[in-house]
């Protein structure tokens, strides 16, 4: 239990809760593993340290903390009705992606926390209990899989997910035992989806649409979904002085035009919002006077809606195999991780839109072509989402920048939501 004296504190203005997102997010970007910028992958040092932080805030903010499984911090507020009331989970993460901006995921947790802080200094007794949530891998940045945290609290932690290893060799089950974690606990991570209320997130918007339309906030009425793959081209090592052009198996020569043909086929799914990123390339055995004689690659592929995705990637693989054939080098390309677009619930959205409405704005609608760990979550619980406008769209980016009024505008709704989500529970 949490020792806060709440009775003596006063609830914060807009200007002071816009000013508290700052100075916790930025507390957070200090948190990093490079110098230079943010950098904070799942189970490394930085993120050991900012679990430590987040959960010091949690406990200032009146919530019990406490770390799973997997690395979770979870944030324990009690209902007012006592116990045997259901939970409403409140999250995002707090891993980035290399040389991040500092709002991803960070503005979720922090909305999480100060928003129960807030209902406490107003004296808002609710009948469920809150758990914040600051999941750990919702980038996939550093093992090949993503979405571990939350997969696990929805109890959906493939099996073998222990076993795959980041590229320096550790295994996820080496690092969590690094981190001071017990593999062995992760059945216990689970929630039972029988107590579970809901699950609401505010993420930056990561797109121009809100700043686009002058609008704050928005409500997101599903993810797209996503399908991660790691493609490898087989061509024969050669001297890049004696082996004659017409006669070399160039395997980078061949990822080249594989890669432009995928960068096609994105280009012309523009209706359905499709993208296909080609975000890591390793090149073997890498010497300047080499013939290339294998490269492996990543590709990411999304689109608002399920077919279009799925017939892109059919596309893409009929065609890498003629490329390669052409070539007369080999080619596999294998699927990691697949999430199908989820829907978001029009309960929980309808949450969100009285906790906007209530601010005099518009409850503006739209799609997220971000993933976000909702994905997982929502085999547990429905899920609702809001997003936050940020400047210029940019993320993944250390530019990616959110305003401070911007920020508390989203703390203020999303209380509206929680305050919504509690009037319409029955009175036991
Ligand atoms: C996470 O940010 C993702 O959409 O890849
Ligand atoms: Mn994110
Ligand atoms: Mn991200």
């Amino acid at each position: 239990m949490s020792d806060i004296d709440y009775s003596s504190l006063p609830p914060s203005d807009r200007t002071e809760l816009g000013r508290r997102c700052q100075r916790l997010i930025g507390a957070l970007a200090a948190v990093t593993d490079d110098p230079h910028g943010v950098t904070r992958l799942y189970l490394s040092p930085a993120h050991k340290r900012a679990t430590g932080l987040v959960a010091d805030w949690m406990r200032t903010a009146g919530l019990t903390a406490s770390i799973d499984a997997l690395g979770t911090v979870r944030g324990h507020l009690d209902a007012a009705s006592g116990p045997g009331a259901k939970r409403l989970l409140i999250g995002s993460h707090i891993d980035t992606v290399v040389n991040a901006g500092r709002y991803d995921g960070v503005l979720g947790v922090v909305a999480g926390i100060l928003a129960v802080d807030e209902l406490r200094r107003r004296r808002v007794a609710l009948p469920f209990a809150i758990d914040v949530l600051a999941f750990g891998d919702e980038e996939g940045v550093r093992f090949p899989t993503t979405l571990a945290s939350s997969s696990a609290i929805a109890g959906r932690l493939p099996p073998g997910a222990l076993d795959l290893c980041d590229a320096r060799k550790v295994s996820l089950r080496e690092a969590l035992v690094g981190f001071g974690l017990d593999p062995a606990q992760i059945s216990a991570a689970a929630y039972d989806p029988a107590e579970v209320l809901g699950y609401l997130e505010v993420h930056i918007e990561q797109g121009p649409v809100l700043e686009h339309e002058r609008l704050p906030l928005g409500i997101v009425t599903s993810i797209a979904g996503q399908t991660r793959l790691k493609a490898t081209v087989l061509g024969e090592a050669g001297h890049a002085g004696t082996a004659p052009m017409n006669l070399r198996r160039d395997a980078l020569a061949a990822a080249a035009e594989i890669m432009v043909m995928i960068e096609t086929i994105g280009r012309a799914g523009a209706a359905d919002s499709l993208v296909a990123t080609v975000g890591q390339l390793s090149v073997s055995p890498g010497a300047v006077n080499v013939v290339p004689a294998r490269v492996d690659f990543t590709l990411d592929v999304r689109a608002a809606s399920d077919p279009p995705r799925l017939a892109a990637l059919a596309e893409i693989r009929a065609r890498s195999r003629e490329i390669a054939d052409r070539r007369h080098v080999g080619f596999v390309m294998e699927a990691y991780h697949e999430s199908p677009t989820t829907p978001c619930s029009p309960r929980l959205a309808a949450a969100f839109a009285a906790g906007v409405e209530r601010l005099g704005l518009t409850p503006r609608r739209l799609t997220s072509g971000a993933g976000h760990d909702g994905h997982a979550v929502h085999h547990l619980t429905e899920v609702g989402m809001l997003f936050v406008r940020c400047r210029g769209g940019i993320s993944h980016n250390p530019m990616e920048y959110a305003e401070p009024e911007d920020m508390a505008l989203a703390v203020e709704a999303l209380i509206g939501a929680i305050e919504a989500l509690a009037a319409s529970i029955p009175a036991a």
